[in-house]
């Protein structure tokens, strides 16, 4: 069975398509992840992607997915933790505990918006960063992982 890379998605993803297009386009989580399993297929990996609107709850999957990549049964994961990576401590310790790689993504240009998301508590901790690409960074991101991992 093909490896998976884990795409884990946090809070108000849910709504892609509805909230802000302007900004996150027109694409749905769902049409996303399809886009995401072709890119992983593609790629010879399986692809688990999740999303959910609770810290905790990205907490445990990041810790899953280290347990996992540590076991050399998961590549890594890719990570969009919406307005968690502007806040959260605890999943900058969750991915360093871990020991998980995670790519950092953003579907925006968080750099190009208000200062408050300037700022990420993911960075430090994650292999590599990635925002601006639209829906598009996330095979990309899968891509990318999937480099790194090979070495
Ligand atoms: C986001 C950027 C975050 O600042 C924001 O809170 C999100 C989405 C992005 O994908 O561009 O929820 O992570």
């Amino acid at each position: 069975m093909a490896k998976p890379v884990y795409v884990l998605n946090g809070p108000n993803l849910n709504m892609l398509g509805v909230r802000e297009p302007s900004i996150y386009g027109g694409k749905s989580l769902r049409e996303i992840g399809e886009d995401c399993v072709a890119a992983g297929t593609a790629l010879g990996f399986a692809v688990d992607f999740r999303q959910t609107n609770h810290e905790g709850v990205l907490v445990d999957w990041l810790h899953e997915a280290g347990r996992a990549q540590a076991a050399g049964t998961a590549v890594g994961a890719v990570l969009n933790a919406g307005a968690y990576t502007h806040t959260s401590v605890a999943l900058h310790d969750a991915i360093k505990g871990a020991g998980v790689t995670v790519i950092e993504l953003h579907i925006s240009n968080v750099h190009a918006r208000e200062a408050f998301r300037h700022h990420s508590f993911i960075a430090p901790a994650a292999r590599a960063v990635m925002a601006g690409f639209g829906v598009q960074g996330y095979p990309l991101a899968i891509d990318g992982l999937v480099a790194v991992a090979a070495g």
